[in-house]
């Protein structure tokens, strides 16, 4: 059985004694969380120290991005290795805003991916459609797209360990959530997508997250859909009540 995986994407959000903040109520108020494993997504600056805030608690850390050099001259960005000496486990990779304003392609994504496994992290990988593209009846056209791209090359015991998370561009940060049913049938194209490229049981293995406006309040439903297999989480997991209340879907 898949284990569920809710992850928090802070995006710019909280300064150091802001992020410690909300990690201490979160580990009260988690506490009793069980059959979910907790990810938070600090920024880049926040990662450290609140990995030392982590260190006795289930709750694991994620980045949002990373570059897939292993070091030298690249101002401004940071590697694999760097991830996992602040203490991060996971990575975003391929958000929806990095493609839109930061110029990430399928290629870009790719070669991110190849580096966060070979350094040992685990990268969330995101695809979804534009509003303009869901219209014209292109959803699963681009999420293949953006599934092929960002797998290419990789093995089949790689991507058997990954998450990808499905979060239709339009859903994402607008108050508008996906339909259960319609997320829950984009995820299962995502897996029969995968299973066509890396084999069933593979495929089986792979978590798919749903993300885009997700609340205390629909979380239940897309949990409950099958191929849905947690949630990434944006302006609601800035606040630990309302994070913590989707971590306790059940
Ligand atoms: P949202 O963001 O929950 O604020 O819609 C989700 C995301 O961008 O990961």
């Amino acid at each position: 059985m898949r284990v569920p995986i809710i992850a928090g994407n802070w995006k710019m959000h909280k300064t150091i004694p802001e992020a410690l903040a909300l990690v201490e109520q979160l580990k009260a108020l988690t506490a009793a969380a069980r059959e979910v494993e907790i990810v938070v997504c600090p920024p880049f600056t926040a990662l450290y120290p609140v990995s030392d805030a982590l260190k006795d608690s289930p709750i694991s850390l994620g980045a949002q991005d990373v570059y897939w050099e292993p070091q030298g001259a690249f101002t401004g960005e940071v590697s694999p290795a760097m991830l996992t000496d602040a203490g991060c486990r996971y990575v975003i990779i391929g958000h929806s805003e990095r493609r839109q304003l930061f110029g990430e392609t399928d290629e870009t994504v790719n070669k991110k991916i190849k580096a966060a496994l070979q350094a040992g992290l685990v990268p969330i990988m995101c695809v979804g459609e534009t509003l303009d593209e869901r219209e014209v009846g292109e959803t699963e056209l681009v999420i293949a797209r953006q599934i092929d791209g960002g797998l290419a090359g990789l093995t089949a015991a790689q991507v058997a360990g990954m998450v990808i998370a499905y979060e239709p561009v339009w859903a994402i940060g607008t108050g508008r959530t996906a339909s259960a049913d319609d997320a829950n049938s984009v995820c299962d194209y995502i897996r029969r997508r995968i299973a066509n490229m890396f084999g069933m049981e593979n495929a089986q293995k792979l978590r798919i997250q749903y993300g885009g406006s997700v609340k205390p309040d629909n979380i239940a439903e897309l949990m409950a859909q099958s191929e849905i297999d947690g949630a990434l989480v944006g302006g609601a997991s800035l606040d630990a009540v309302s994070f913590s209340k989707i971590v306790k879907f059940k």
